[in-house]
């Protein structure tokens, strides 16, 4: 086996967290499909395979349409349940010990789905994951091209669910279309959130100016920065997420599909990496982007060369950004240690 496929292979069964994905991204075209039949949903697209090939996605809006049109087929609590079950079943065989996974209840309550529908099908398969052996936790994400009004109404809906299950319902974020619609549009939410005790997360630097990075830093206090990528040729603003051990939650594949590098032989992950800032690796919306983390770890592995001291940087900080309790963090990095030095 040559030198690269080794450490792929050591790194698909590394335990490993998943920062950032979001769970309707992971609804793979036949599953959509299933739903759409057993929903009567009707879908623009006559068979798997041509929906399949209308996954050809130049920027974030054209994956957002399509995304969005996906989400559809979800009516009831067994079909959240039912995707979120397939998720947690995919990220446990990639190595996956612990997820903290985003959620958009707008593109769910604007149809007509609310909450008493998605959160029980969604907690009940997180329950099952716990018990065969991977944690979950939720973020409930804010779709930014909506007004501050409907994030602000979304998360009063969301009150009663995060007051009564603290331990899974763990953040909100800041997700969709990023160009003109800055993290201060949600000031006002995000002094509410962190008020409730939540944490605090958003895309930033997707596509947008490396400005939103400090909007969602300084205006948002935001904890993580999804993405953080583009844009990044600010070395005040690199050595500013370096000092503060700020981890950003990289998703290559995503970034490739969506166009913010044109290669993954550019990706800048690798001098992030090697700059010091705390960037770990994702897969976004596993479902469309051609692989879950394991697929995002292999591109990188061949694309940019990376070393098993990078990897293990890489899989170690997966496990340090998460928001679980400092014990566990502790015993997951043990896992990986004892992992890593036996392989
Ligand atoms: N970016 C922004 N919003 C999203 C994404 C993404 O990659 N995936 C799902 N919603
Ligand atoms: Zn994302």
């Amino acid at each position: 086996m040559s030198v690269a496929l080794a450490l792929i292979e050591k790194v698909a069964r590394a335990p490993k967290a998943e920062l950032h994905v979001h769970i309707e991204g992971t609804l793979e075209p036949e599953t959509i499909f299933r739903l759409a039949q057993r929903n009567g949903v009707v879908l623009n697209y006559p068979t798997v395979e041509s929906l399949r090939q209308a996954y050809e996605f130049h920027d974030l809006q054209s994956f957002l349409d399509i995304y969005y049109a996906g989400t559809s087929v979800l009516l009831t609590e067994q079909d959240f349940y039912e995707m979120t079950v397939e998720y947690l079943d995919n990220a446990r065989a990639n190595g996956v010990i612990h997820t903290e996974m985003f959620f958009d209840p707008q593109s769910h309550t604007a149809r007509g789905v609310g909450f008493e529908i998605f959160m029980p099908g969604v907690l009940r398969a997180m329950k099952q994951g716990e018990a065969n052996g991977i944690s979950s936790r939720l973020i409930i994400c804010f779709l930014r091209h909506l007004p501050e009004a409907s994030a602000l109404e979304t998360f009063e809906q969301a009150r009663g669910w995060f007051t009564r299950y603290p331990e899974q319902i763990i953040g909100v974020g800041l997700d969709s279309s990023e160009q003109g619609h800055p993290p201060s549009k949600f000031t006002r939410v995000f002094a509410l959130a962190q008020q409730a005790g939540l944490r605090l997360v958003a895309h930033a630097g997707e596509e947008g100016p490396v400005d939103y990075i400090a909007e969602a830093l300084d205006i948002l206090k935001v904890e993580r920065i999804d993405h953080g990528v583009r844009n990044l040729e600010s070395d005040q603003m690199i050595a500013r997420l370096r000092d503060s051990r700020m981890p950003l939650t990289v998703c290559p594949l995503s970034n490739i599909k969506l166009a913010v590098f044109d290669d993954m032989r550019q990706h800048n992950l690798l001098a992030l990496l090697n700059a010091g800032v705390n960037v770990t690796i994702n897969s976004d919306d596993p479902a469309y982007f051609g692989g879950h983390v394991n697929e995002n770890y292999a591109a990188l592995i061949t694309a940019l060369d990376l070393n098993e001291q990078q990897c293990y940087r890489l899989l170690r900080n997966s496990l340090e950004s998460t928001f679980a309790s400092a014990e566990l963090r502790q015993s997951m990095v043990t896992r990986l240690d004892q992992y890593w030095a036996r392989h």
